[in-house]
């Protein structure tokens, strides 16, 4: 009998960070080219996909605010840089003959749906990937944590974090090599310990009350996202 996906539902964060491949900064066309790939595998499984967007390739909230703006303006500022991502992630599944309906927290009627809660559970269920740009549409929230959210209310199975590690770390790779990966972690674990800093804690914390499972993967391998939704050995999933 073939082997059914351990998941049914999940939400992808994919950070602006994704979005930039190898450039320094704004997006990578072929780099999304290969995300819209990776998801077209994996929705072939039969998953039913909803993707947010981080902006951070274009515009950082955080920064801008740490440079003397407004921070309530630059986290919008840092929104629209999300719904940019979420455009041209929109436009690359298209490509792929995805069938996707895009949906953002701040109204763009015309590029866009507004965020409605149960469209977006229909169009999932209709076999169409849902690409959610603007975050939850309010300042002073992270990305992740509006990842977190919108996994909930969407009923997702898992929050799928895509990063360029190959999962949760005791300390950070990039800066301690002695950092040890974490195959399975709880998700009070990864809210008490404070090295452990690859989502906000906001967005564990609601993951933690809720009990949503988190799975972090290296969307830069090549078929994880895929492997990782089949229950093999990829990444560190917390739950
Ligand atoms: P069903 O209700 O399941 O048939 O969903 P649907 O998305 O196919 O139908 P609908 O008629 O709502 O949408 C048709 C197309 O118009 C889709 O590509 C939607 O994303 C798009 N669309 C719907 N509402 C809006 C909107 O308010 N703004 C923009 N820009 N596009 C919209």
């Amino acid at each position: 009998m073939k082997k059914k996906p351990k998941y049914k539902r999940i939400l992808l964060k994919l950070s602006g960070e994704a979005m930039r491949g190898k450039r320094e900064f704004g997006i990578d066309p072929e780099f999304i080219s290969y995300l819209a790939s990776e998801i077209a595998e994996a929705h072939k499984l039969g998953v039913q996909i909803a993707v947010v967007t981080g902006g951070g390739n274009i515009f950082r909230g955080v920064a801008g605010s740490k440079r003397g703006m407004d921070e309530a303006t630059a986290h919008y500022m840092g929104m629209l840089a999300t719904i940019f991502n979420a455009m041209a992630l929109q436009d690359a599944l298209e490509q792929k003959g995805l069938v996707v309906r895009l949906q953002t927290a701040i109204e763009m009627k015309q590029i866009a749906e507004n965020f409605i809660r149960k469209k977006a559970i229909r169009h999932m269920e209709k076999g169409r990937i849902v690409v959610l740009g603007g975050g939850t549409g309010l300042p002073f929230i992270t990305t992740d944590t509006g990842a977190a959210m919108r996994g909930l209310e969407l009923g997702c199975d898992a929050v799928f974090k895509a990063t360029k590690v190959d999962g949760v770390y005791s300390d950070d790779p990039m800066k301690n090599p002695k950092a040890k990966k974490l195959e399975n972690l709880t998700l009070k674990e990864a809210f008490q310990n404070e090295k452990i800093t690859i989502l906000d804690k906001a967005a564990v914390e609601l993951c933690m009350r809720n009990d949503l499972h988190i799975v972090v993967f290296n969307i830069h391998k090549k078929g994880a996202l895929k492997k990782a939704l089949m229950g093999e050995k990829i990444g560190t999933v917390i739950r």
